[in-house]
């Protein structure tokens, strides 16, 4: 029980990545608090999960991030997996769709880091990128500058945040509902080809990218660290 009495704070913990990394704390022994904005979605997660606090909250939305943190008084630990794929180049998206990803993933992060280190005296804040941050495709010309930048500030946040550390997972596809939510019927297909392309002929799984964030939560000597977990997607 590595995380025995610990309260870890999960940002986009009802599905996917998030729910993996909750689901392994709590078996850790961890005490959990997840957030996200679909209280179906929470509800549904607190079915699997057991006793969890959970709250709906938008990390766009500074006052709801406060709001996560404000009913607990001590946090040991916090992963931020919340993020959606907005897909479109410079040019021709809604200036408003290009603002959502930087509202999400830095404003976000931001509100997060500035509710949750004033309760934390150690512990661990972990960042989810993705594998955009360093390959590109058409249309990803945003969410690849944000992603580097999530990724670039994981160091520099560790210096200031220390004795808390911060570090970054980076993954690459990751079979969760993330892509059916972005990709719709061309999933498959998409999936499909990318499996042909990787070492291992498969995608990745949430459990696969919780056990690196449980590492890093537990592992007192990791910070300002971007870890990759892609089945070595970089390479191919
Ligand atoms: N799956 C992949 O292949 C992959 C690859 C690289 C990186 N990533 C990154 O990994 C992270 C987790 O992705 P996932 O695949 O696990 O996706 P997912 O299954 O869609 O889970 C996302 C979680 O975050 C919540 N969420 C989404 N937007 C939010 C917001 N604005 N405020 C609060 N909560 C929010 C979702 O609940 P609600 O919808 O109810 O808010 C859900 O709990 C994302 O940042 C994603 O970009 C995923």
């Amino acid at each position: 029980m590595k995380l025995q009495g610990a309260h870890v704070v999960v940002i986009g913990g009802s599905t996917g990545i998030g729910f993996a990394a909750a689901k392994l704390a709590r078996q850790e022994g961890a005490e959990l608090t997840i957030a996200g904005r679909s209280p179906e979605k929470l509800a549904q997660a607190q079915r699997e999960l057991g006793e969890v606090r959970t709250i709906v909250a938008d990390i766009s939305n500074e006052a709801a991030v406060r709001q996560v943190f404000e009913g607990i008084s001590h946090v040991d630990h916090v992963v931020i997996a919340a993020g959606n794929i907005v897909n479109g180049r410079i040019v021709d998206n809604d200036l408003a769709n290009l603002r959502r990803i930087i509202d999400e993933r830095i404003w976000g992060l931001t509100y997060v880091v500035r509710s949750a280190a004033p309760k934390m005296t150690s512990g661990s804040i972990t960042f989810t990128s993705g594998g955009l941050s360093s390959r590109p495709r058409l249309g990803t010309a945003m969410l690849t500058a944000v992603l580097a930048s999530v990724e670039a500030i994981t160091p520099a946040l560790a210096l200031e945040l220390a004795p808390i550390r911060v570090n970054t997972v980076t993954p690459g596809l990751i079979d969760t509902p993330l892509l059916h939510n972005t990709y719709g019927t061309e999933r498959d297909t998409m999936v499909k080809n990318r499996e042909a392309m990787l070492p291992g002929k498969r995608i990745g799984s949430a459990e696969e990218v919780a056990q690196v964030m449980l590492m890093l939560m537990t592992n007192a000597y990791m910070t300002g660290e971007v870890l990759h977990i892609d089945g070595g997607g970089r390479y191919v």
